[in-house]
């Protein structure tokens, strides 16, 4: 966020808050590296904040020998980690700027499998055929940042093959209630958890910078069983108690009182 940024609760549609969260991406890429690349490792997996990994909790299944699509994919440690173990991947994002910092990251990783495939596209338009992948997952990337995320989720089952699965996470839903801050400010209800109006942040003329869309938990569960899909679980990781990084309003403390993330584990019908 920007602290010139006016911040308001309005309104945006799709193209407005794709046009806006590209360019914010691509501004913030070099800085979001800077702040969050020690923390996600350059080839490792992490989930959220709370910094479950993959070879913790296991949640996209077997992973070797199948074929792996990420969405949102920013710098592409989570692919990268996942060529380590025998997946064959294809990282995508929207943002060109994310997307050169996983090139470099690719030029810079020494294990030769880790330089993993690239591809600019919106995670709502996937350029893939039906059943094109085995498995198909995002860690915080695209589903709070597009307008229609029920869009989204039929496009993951799309490109599914039957029985197929996708997993997400996300910003657990519970927090659009609490300010965005790691301390005690962050504790007290300030909006309602029932309002899905877009958290927009605009420039001077108005023109949106910066968009989150709110969805309730029965609306997430809702798109997913509208995309044909089913949820096989729903995680909700408990803050470890060897965390002690704040990531913007994550913290210890936070996250020792409520969920922080969301972790949706869904399948393709068969
Ligand atoms: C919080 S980052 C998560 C990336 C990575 N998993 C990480 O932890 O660094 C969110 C990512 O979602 C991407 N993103 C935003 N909107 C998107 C969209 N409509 N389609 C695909 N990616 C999108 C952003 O460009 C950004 O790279």
């Amino acid at each position: 966020m920007s602290e010139f940024a006016q911040v308001s609760r309005r309104l945006a549609g799709a193209a407005e808050t794709t046009a806006a969260n590209r360019s914010w991406w691509d501004a913030e890429a070099a800085d979001y590296y800077a702040e969050h690349g020690r923390f996600l490792g350059d080839a490792d997996f992490v989930w959220g904040p709370e910094g479950w990994r993959e070879s913790e909790l296991r949640l996209l299944g077997e992973v070797a020998g199948r074929r792996v699509l990420e969405i949102g994919a920013g710098a592409g440690q989570c692919s990268r980690w996942l060529v380590t173990q025998g997946a064959s991947v294809v990282a995508t994002d929207l943002s060109g700027g994310m997307l050169r910092t996983a090139l470099t990251l690719n030029q810079r990783v020494s294990d030769p499998r880790a330089a993993i495939p690239l591809l600019q596209c919106d995670g709502t338009v996937l350029p893939f055929g039906e059943g094109s992948f085995d498995t198909v997952f995002t860690a915080y990337g695209a589903v709070p940042f597009v307008a229609d995320s029920a869009g989204l989720m039929r496009e993951a089952a799309r490109v599914l093959r039957p029985g197929g699965r996708f997993v997400f996470s996300t910003t657990h839903p519970f927090r659009w209630a609490f300010p965005d801050d790691p301390d005690s400010g962050g504790l007290t209800v300030t909006m309602s958890y029932f309002d899905r109006t877009p958290y927009v942040e605009a420039d001077s003329d108005g023109e949106a910078t910066y968009v989150e869309h709110h969805r309730t938990i029965g609306d997430r569960v809702r798109e997913i069983a509208a995309a044909g899909l089913v949820l096989v679980d729903l995680v909700e990781p408990e803050w470890p108690e060897r965390n002690t990084e704040t990531w913007g309003g994550w913290s210890p403390l936070r996250g020792g009182l409520f969920p922080g993330t969301a972790i949706f584990v869904c399948e393709r019908s068969a």
